[in-house]
Parts: structure tokens; sequence; C-alpha cells
């Protein structure tokens, strides 16, 4: 039977033990409408809800700790009140028939004093400040503060964190978890050797340099099992203009995602170029990276409906995550599949407030008016 390569976008697969009923993604998308302390309202019930026809739902970055939190409203994965907030999220995707994992986040350095417990220094691999701004409770937006290098003997507390979330994730219902190594937070900051100058076994070389992600990984694995453990990179991606990339991101990346491809991972997730700008797939060789990763591939930035049909019919991709679209487009999936218009989401409701901009967009169906 011949297959048209459109079938392919539209059929399942599996990414590690994860059953996928189409080869869509909902990429992780920070909304910030959580309360204080990181527990969803029911409005994020609705929201996935809504979203559950993606073959995967990837949650908006969750924190593991307190200390890991560096934006105000963000969700968390760490107490048993979260659990309660997730859990029903978990169980209305597994209703509409969708699979969902959590986004294990730690910022780092990017975080604020107003953020932590007691107003202590954001931790980082090195006391290097972030030059970001970052949203605090009280709607402001500040640069983060200065972080203070973590010292050797506080890596095994981060681990047990990153653990303890890992559990929770699994209490809440969760099909499996993304470690977040993108986006200059936590783990990129230890990849990188423009966030990291330190000189003990987490720092200098790039085994050295990728020690902690991949104890962070592996750590994470033995709870889930490395089957449903996911892993997000961005490679070319600077932070707000300040953060230089590494000074070698192909060698770097392609060292560390060979590491990753001894784990026996679920998946390695990619954001081609400046995250939210062009797919840079060319200025990078992601084809490269998926080959020495040996394991199934979802790409992610700026695709479109055409791009992501290629990337499946040509087998350059298992998977392809949406952002953006997601926002605006709940039903994402039907659109894609009968090539219908989409619906701009509204820049200006990204990040706080409530149902407007996150549960109200409408359906196909609903959009129709005849
Ligand atoms: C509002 C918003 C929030 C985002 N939050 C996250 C996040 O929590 N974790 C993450 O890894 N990426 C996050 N991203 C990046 C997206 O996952 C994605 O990489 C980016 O939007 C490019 O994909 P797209 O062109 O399909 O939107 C966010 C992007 C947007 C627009």
């Amino acid at each position: 039977m011949t297959m048209t390569s459109e079938a392919t976008l539209f059929s399942p697969t599996t990414i590690g033990k994860i059953q996928v009923a189409n080869r869509i993604a909902m990429a992780p998308l920070t909304r910030s409408r959580a309360d204080r302390n990181g527990v969803h309202t029911p409005l994020a019930i609705e929201y996935y809800r809504q979203r559950a026809t993606a073959g995967l739902i990837i949650t908006e970055a969750t924190n593991i700790s307190r200390q890991g939190r560096g934006y105000a409203f963000t969700p968390g994965i760490y107490t048993e009140a979260h659990v309660d907030a997730w859990r029903p999220v978990t169980d209305a995707v597994h209703e509409a028939g969708g699979k969902i994992v959590c986004q294990l986040w730690h910022v780092g350095r990017m975080s604020h004093v107003d953020l932590q417990e007691n107003g202590a220094a954001p931790v980082a691999p090195s006391a290097i400040q972030a030059g970001e701004l970052i949203f605090l409770e009280t709607g402001k937006q500040a640069p983060p503060s200065m972080p203070r290098a973590l010292e050797t003997d506080e890596i095994p507390g981060i681990l047990e964190d990153y653990k303890n979330a890992a559990r929770c994730a699994m209490e809440a219902g969760f099909d499996g978890v993304e470690v977040h190594s993108a986006n200059c937070y936590l783990l990129d900051q230890f990849v990188r050797d423009s966030t990291n100058k330190r000189t003990d076994r987490y720092g200098g070389s790039l085994e050295n340099r990728t020690r902690f992600p991949v104890e962070v990984i592996s750590a994470v694995s033995e709870i889930w099992g490395p089957d449903r453990v996911g892993v997000r990179l961005s490679p070319l991606t600077r932070s707000a203009g300040d953060t230089p990339l590494d000074s070698d991101p192909q060698k770097t990346y392609g060292f560390y995602v060979e590491r990753l491809g001894k784990l026996g991972l679920a998946y390695l997730h990619c954001i081609e170029g400046q995250t939210r700008g062009d797919n840079a797939a060319s200025a990078f060789d992601f084809k490269a990276l998926h080959a020495i990763f040996g394991g199934k591939y979802i790409a992610n930035n700026s695709y479109s409906r055409e791009m992501a049909i290629e990337a499946i019919a040509s087998g350059y991709a298992e998977m392809v995550a949406f952002g953006r679209p997601f926002i605006g487009n709940p039903d994402l999936v039907e659109r894609l599949r009968r090539n219908a218009p989409l619906t701009e989401p509204n820049h200006a409701t990204f990040y706080g407030g409530a149902a407007a901009g996150y549960t109200d967009y409408k359906t196909l169906g609903e959009s129709v008016t005849g």
C-alpha cells in the first residue's frame, strides 16, 4: 500500500513506551496561570482537555522545586497540592484519548530573590548574572538577580529534587516526563561554556559540563524507566540577546547527545534555531544530531503544515511539535488534517490572566458561522 505523506503525519506511532495517535505534539508553553504556590486552577483542566487530540501534549515548563522557580504563577510538581491539581488534567487528557508528559524545569540563574524562599539568591553553575527580564508576582518585570554558584556538595540535593518531581509526576498520572535542558535554563547553563566557568568535576571539559545534565536525566530515568523520559535541547538559542551561544554548539551538543543516546530515552526534542525565531535547521546539522542520538526525534520551531508533512514523510522526524499554533487552535490536528485556516493567537494573553486567550479559542465547528 502506498501511503500519502499526509497520512503519515496523521498516523499513529510509538515514542519510547508511549503510543501516540498522530505525529503532532503540543510544544511546552508557559502560560503563567497557576496560583502563587504553583498550584493549577481548574482552568488548566479545560485548557489541556481542549488540546488532547495532539498525539502528545508536553506540558508547560513545571518547577521541580521552589529553588527552581523563576517566573511568577508557573506551576510546580513537587508538593501534594501540585499533584492533586495536575491529576484531573492528566485524567481529562486521557479521557479524551490523548497522552501527556510533564516538562521538568529548574531555571537556575533565571530567577529573582523575590521568587525564592526567604529572598535567597538563585543558583547557577557560576555567579554570572543573566540579562533577560522576568515577571514577578507584582506583575512587574525585573532583571534576574545575581546568582550564587552551586557548591559541589549541593548537586546531590538537586538530583533528589528532580527525582521527587519525577515521582510526583508519576503520582499525578502523566505518561512520562520531558527534562527541560533547553532555552538557557539550569541544565543548559551547565552545558554552555559561556555560563559554566566551574573548576570542579562539573565544569571545564565537555565530559564535565554535561555531567550534571546526564546525572539529572539518569536520575529521572531511574523513576520512570528511560523509555518514558524525553529531553529538550535548543543548541542555537540565545536568552534575550545577552547570553552568547556555546563557543562550538555543534561539537558541544553532539557530545552531549552522544551520551544521551546511550541511555535508551524515549525521544530527543530539538528547537531548531532561536526559540520562536526562524527555523534554522540549516545553520546547525540537526540531522547529524539525530544520527548520533540514534532514537526518536521531535522537531520544533516555526514549522508550517507543509514543513511538518515533509519532515514526517521524509523520515527526518518522528513527530513535529507546534507551540504558538496550539495556543490559538485547540483543534490544531483537525485543522492541519483539513488544511483549514489557523487562528492567530493573541500575544497579549500569552502569560497570566484567566480564561481569555487561554480556554476561549474556538474549534472549527464553533467558529464556522456558515
Ligand atoms: C507563550 C510561550 C511559552 C513558552 N513556554 C515554553 C516552556 O515552558 N518550555 C519550553 O521548553 N519552551 C517554551 N516555549 C517555546 C515553545 O515550546 C516553542 O519552542 C516555540 O514557540 C517555537 O515553536 P512554534 O513556532 O511552533 O511556536 C514557549 C513559547 C511561547 C510562545
